[in-house]
């Protein structure tokens, strides 16, 4: 378990104690304000993305193309969009900070 601290569509701030070795998507559809993520991971519906701290970009691992094009048809598309599906939460990733995107 890790911190993993997520915004929310309201802009709160939470402090969750994240699983590591799961998605952040894992962790995040677990919550009442987080994703559906309604494909299960697959890279198809977008319903886990999430912006992720500026700081922390670098940190991540590099996108996949199929990941960077089903971002790209987003309306709330961001240079720090990523889908959370795509994300392992690694115990390296300690205080990773996200922000729930809007609904499409
Ligand atoms: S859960 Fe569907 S794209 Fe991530």
């Amino acid at each position: 378990m890790a911190l993993l601290r997520v915004v929310d569509r309201d802009g709160v701030e939470h402090d969750v104690d994240a699983k590591t070795g799961l998605k952040i998507m894992e962790n995040l559809r677990e919550l009442d304000y987080g994703v559906a993520a309604i494909c299960g991971g697959m890279c198809s519906c977008a319903t886990c993305h999430v912006y992720v701290d500026p700081e922390w970009q670098a940190r991540l691992p590099a996108m996949m193309s199929d990941e960077r094009e089903l971002l790209a048809e987003l309306s709330h598309y961001q240079d720090n969009s990523r889908l959370s599906c795509q994300l392992e939460f690694t115990p390296e990733l300690a205080g990773l900070r996200v922000t729930i995107a809007p609904d499409e």
